[in-house]
């Protein structure tokens, strides 16, 4: 007994681990191999005085061992949780983890911009959806099926014929006015979809800002207005505007306007096509046919509406030369804004 008590001890003293603690324990005190309760078990076979000595004897050093191995565990206990600890230290001295900024793309700045220069001449701002029907982008703007209007603005279709990605925002000119009674002052901004080449000036998925004005009075010299003052306070009173008679099925008369090219100041250059003029929207005075349309009655009102492109604007806006950059994501370029 005195043998069994020495070597347990002994042993107890060299464990390290709680899975070395609990083998030990299997060893010599568990149920099914523990030498110790063998000892006990086998006290039944013992004559009588011996039964009593042994098991006395027995039941003591159980009872020590029992201590012992508490005592240990709580040692081993307490120095696992300071190796923890000192795992754990924090150096408080050590300086910080610096958190990355997102912020505001360059194209969100310049629709920030475009919306505040309206808001100032009295327009509001709407959004209206990406995914529109025929009716809208098409019809509604006098651009009956068939019409070779179509061909000017290649179409992704959703659901050929019916559903697509809007190629432009003027449907929301059709929105607008199905739900709002003049005087109509509105500017909606959004992305666009048309399915042509890219190139440093063109992209196929890009943004457009519609405008709208609608009144009892309203003229085409109005219009240049509104556009001059724009093109003043996005690029600075030395800007020269151009407007060009155009042609678009839903505004009569029709004129693009330009503006001069910033990168090569006129004189020609990639961007501009070697033309010293950048192309920045359409615009002219709603069609009678659009405003019967949206039972406006020709005879008492008349508007202008516009449509510039963002990503041209912000070309100029920051002297960019490639209009690809805007959507690479590339995150040396995105930085520069801010
Ligand atoms: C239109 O989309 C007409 N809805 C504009 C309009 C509105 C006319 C209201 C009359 C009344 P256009 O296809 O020209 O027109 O596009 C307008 C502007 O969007 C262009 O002047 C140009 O600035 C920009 N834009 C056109 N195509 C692209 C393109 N692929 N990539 C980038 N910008 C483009």
């Amino acid at each position: 007994m005195a043998d069994l008590r020495e070597r347990a001890s002994a042993e107890l003293a060299s464990v390290e681990t709680s899975e070395g603690l609990e083998d030990w324990r299997a060893r010599y005190l568990g149920r099914e191999r523990g030498e110790l309760t063998a000892v006990l078990k086998g006290l039944g076979r013992l004559p009588g005085d011996d039964r009593k000595r042994v098991g006395q004897a027995a039941n003591e050093v159980k009872t020590e061992l029992e201590q012992s191995l508490e005592a240990r565990r709580s040692d081993l206990r307490q120095r696992e949780q300071a190796e923890a600890l000192d795992r754990e230290r924090l150096d408080v001295t050590l300086p910080g983890r610096t958190v990355q900024r997102g912020h505001t793309h360059p194209l969100s700045l310049v629709t920030r911009d475009i919306a505040r220069i309206f808001r100032q001449m009295g327009f509001e701002v709407f959004q209206g959806p990406e995914v529109e029907t025929d009716y809208y982008n098409f019809q509604a703007l006098n651009i009956p099926q068939d019409h070779p209007a179509r061909d000017m603005q290649d179409t992704f279709w959703v659901q050929p014929g019916q559903i697509l990605l809007r190629t432009q925002t003027s449907p929301n000119q059709i929105r607008l006015m199905e739900t709002m009674r003049p005087p109509v002052r509105a500017i909606v901004p959004g992305r666009v979809y048309r399915n042509e080449a890219i190139d440093a000036s063109h992209e196929a998925v890009f943004h457009q800002v519609e405008g709208l004005l609608i009144d009892e009075t309203c003229t085409m010299a109005d219009l240049r207005g509104v556009v001059s003052r724009f093109a003043r306070e996005m690029f600075g009173a030395n800007r020269r505007v151009r407007f060009r008679p155009s042609y678009f099925p839903f505004t009569e008369p029709s004129a693009e306007f330009d503006i001069d090219c910033i990168n090569c100041d006129g004189a020609g250059c990639r961007l501009c096509k070697y033309s010293g003029w950048l192309e920045m929207g359409g615009s002219g005075m709603v069609h009678p046919k659009v405003l019967r349309g949206v039972n406006y009655d020709p005879a008492i009102y008349r508007g202008f509406a516009f449509g510039l492109g963002i990503e041209r604007i912000a070309l100029l806006r920051y002297g960019i030369d490639d209009i690809r950059y805007f959507a690479e994501n590339d995150l040396r370029f995105l930085r520069q804004f801010s």
